[in-house]
């Protein structure tokens, strides 16, 4: 399999809650290997649902769920595959915590795999450490705060050690601290191989840090390289996404000749800051 092929894959997929309208319709989404995705999208549009779907909470209504290229059967032998590559972090940290303290919830999901006791000890370690939320071990979690209820239930993923890390809104209610350690921890994460995916209304966040965006527009689903697909207005104004920072940034640049048309601009300050010094 090539370093690029899809590790999950929709195809054609279509999904409507009860009763209720389509809220996709035939849409493929393919997660390439070991690329950061960022999944774009207004309120409603369907990312939740097709993260959801992605990692078998929801099941598709109509077209096909793929895993490493073999269709996902929706039994338990099925999920457990999905499951164990697979790990959601859903938006509302409450639907996800359970358990009385932060150390005891993210040692669930290791514990659960059947892993020895030392093995699930160093995983817990390890998260608690990648979401800075060691000091934080033995607190019950429902007197966390929100930002250290989220941080917990992306530990709790982190510690199950997915090839596919998907997380919703991961860094809606982090403070500025909390997103540069979550992006610390996901950097790590990728350069140990784990392919993350990202629903975010952030757009400035996702130039930055993802390879890929996945647009949500009542048009479909298009996917690309994300300077690529943040650069055109009229998927943003489709999508009601705001223009980036940095693809402001670049379009002033090139009109006042300072930056070549195809070059690309700077994403952060810092790299604005590089460029004028390099200059
Ligand atoms: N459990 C549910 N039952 C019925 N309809 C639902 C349910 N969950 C979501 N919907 C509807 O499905 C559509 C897509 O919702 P979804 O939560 O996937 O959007 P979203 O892009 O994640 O939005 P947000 O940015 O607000 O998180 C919306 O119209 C929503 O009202
Ligand atoms: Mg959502």
């Amino acid at each position: 399999m090539s370093p690029e092929s899809p590790v999950v894959e929709l195809v054609g997929a279509g999904f409507a809650y009860e009763d209720g309208p389509p809220v996709l319709d035939g849409v493929s989404f393919a997660v390439p290997r070991g690329r950061a995705m960022a999944l774009l999208g207004r309120n409603g549009s369907g990312k939740t649902t097709l993260l959801r779907l992605l990692s078998g909470g929801l099941r598709v209504g109509r077209g096909r769920l793929l895993l490493d290229g073999e269709q996902v059967s929706y039994d338990r032998k099925g999920l457990t595959r999905l499951r164990t590559t697979v790990q959601l972090v859903v938006q509302d940290p409450d639907d996800q915590l359970f358990a009385a303290s932060v150390e005891q919830d993210v040692s669930f999901g290791p514990m659960n795999l059947g892993l020895p006791r030392e093995e699930v000890r160093a995983r817990v370690a390890e998260a608690l450490e990648a979401l800075d939320i060691v000091a934080l071990a033995d607190r019950p979690t429902h007197l966390l705060s929100y930002g250290q209820r989220k941080r917990a239930a992306i530990a709790g993923a982190v510690a199950m050690r997915p090839r596919v890390l998907i997380m919703d809104e991961p860094t809606a209610g982090l403070d500025p601290h909390g997103q540069e350690r979550l992006l610390e921890a996901l950097a790590r994460l990728r350069a140990a191989g784990t392919t993350v995916v990202m629903a975010t209304h952030d757009v400035d966040l996702a130039l930055r840090w993802a390879d890929d965006a996945a647009v949500l527009s009542p048009q479909g689903l298009r996917t690309g390289p994300i300077a690529e697909l943040l650069a055109d207005d009229a998927l943003l104004d489709a999508a009601r996404l705001r223009r980036p920072w940095g693809m402001a940034v670049a379009a002033v640049l090139r009109a006042q000749g300072l930056l070549d048309e195809g070059a690309a601009g700077p994403r952060t300050p810092e790299e604005l800051d590089a460029w004028v010094a390099a200059r």
